[in-house]
């Protein structure tokens, strides 16, 4: 019997899905729909001191990305005190209060969302580029005001993102999510020129776009700095959840695909991940978790990881190999190899070693996952 509980920060959670701060943790309602579905946990929509107003329009589905304008909560922190955050608590599922956006306002915000009923706080601070100090000021303060789990949002919209969870951890930070929507885009109407987000023009990008950014930041965070992580950045599968464990994550993220597909999503994640374990022959998620990292050839000193590009490179020789038993005889390989290295044969495809230069692109592109690497020893 599989399972595919997680611990999360001393909770117990029944899904490692974790719904992201965003329009679909907007309230009480909302939350309640995203645990009827089996959401694991629920991160609110950043709530301020003084509620946010949204530019008109500020959400856009593109193809396989997703662009938003939205500003933090538009609810009163008195109705989140007084009556979202209390109901919060009667749903079975820890709550975790997003705060923002300065180390004052969190200091203020913190013992008071904690007091309605907030098992968990996630900090959302504004910082530049390069300064993580902001984020830094804000978790000390917080630690020292209240007794539950602080997390801190990280965004890869920084030079170095090692730096900023490396900072917050030393400040006390108990957790990161990583990532933010990453800063920006554009989607226009071709005929007119005119942009989809009419107030603003760019917004936000998140959604499929983002997920392969969104996994080598988790893997840095769980290679260099070591720290619980919820994983978070265009997973909008059960295996794309499987895949931000496997880079690390302690849980994971979901915010466009919940806000894309409903919050039903969920429950049909839950059975993607529980049907990969049951398939691939595993009983839990801790057998997932952190095993692509000792694969990842990190960088080891800081310069190196920030021009990982002007390393030297080992040379191999591998080829291409296509498993016949598996082959579907479709021609891709054919069609895509750059190399012309794809020869017809017998109704089928071989690749000629000599020829392949084990780019990849026909291992990426096979329907059937019928390639594969070889070792050459000439
Ligand atoms: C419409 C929208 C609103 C969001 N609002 C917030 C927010 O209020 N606070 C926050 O920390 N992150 C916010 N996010 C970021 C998400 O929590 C998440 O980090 C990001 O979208 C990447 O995950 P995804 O690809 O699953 O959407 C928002 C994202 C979207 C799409």
């Amino acid at each position: 019997m599989v399972t595919i509980d997680v611990s999360l920060l001393g909770f117990e959670l029944r899904s490692p899905l974790v719904a992201a701060s965003g329009p679909m943790t907007r309230d009480f309602a909302s939350i309640k729909r995203l645990a009827a579905a089996g959401i694991g946990a629920a991160i609110t929509k950043t709530i301020l001191l003084s509620p946010s107003t949204n530019p008109q329009p500020c959400l856009h589905r593109g193809k396989g990305y997703f662009l938003n304008t939205e500003r933090c909560s538009t609810i009163p922190l008195a109705r989140w005190l007084e009556d979202e955050l209390p109901r919060l608590r009667t749903l079975g599922i820890p709550i975790i209060a997003s705060i923002g956006m300065t180390p004052d306002d969190a200091a203020e915000l913190a013992p008071q969302v904690v007091d309605a009923g907030a098992q968990m706080l996630e900090l959302s601070i504004f910082t530049g580029y390069d300064d993580p100090q902001p984020m830094v000021e804000a978790v000390r303060r917080v630690k020292a005001a209240v007794d539950v789990p602080v997390i801190v949002k990280l965004s890869s919209n920084v030079h170095d993102i090692v730096e900023f969870g490396r900072a917050v951890k030393d400040a006390g930070a108990d957790a990161v999510s990583a990532i933010d929507a990453v800063k920006a885009g554009i989607t226009i109407d071709p005929v007119t020129g005119r942009p989809a987000l009419l107030q603003q023009g760019f917004g936000r990008v998140s959604g499929e776009a983002i997920k392969a950014l969104a996994l080598y930041n988790v893997a840095q965070l769980a290679h260099y700095v070591g720290i619980t992580i919820i994983g978070t950045g265009g997973v909008t599968t059960g295996v794309d959840a499987i895949e931000m464990l496997s880079c690390g994550a302690a849980a994971v993220g979901v915010c466009t695909a919940l806000i894309v597909d409903g919050p039903e999503k969920a429950a049909r994640m839950n059975e993607e991940i529980a049907k990969f374990l049951n398939e691939h022959g595993f009983f839990s998620l801790d057998e997932i978790r952190g095993r692509t990292i000792p694969q990842i050839d990190f960088p080891e000193t800081t310069e190196e990881r920030q021009e990982y590009e002007k390393r030297q490179v080992q040379a191999t020789d591998r080829t291409a190999v296509i498993d016949q038993g598996m082959c579907i005889r479709c021609g891709v390989c054919r069609r895509v190899c750059l190399y012309g290295a794809v020869d017809e044969r017998d109704g089928g495809f071989v690749i000629d070693p000599e020829r392949c230069k084990a780019c990849g692109l026909c291992v990426s592109m096979c329907p059937v996952n019928a390639i594969d690497y070889k070792e050459m020893r000439r």
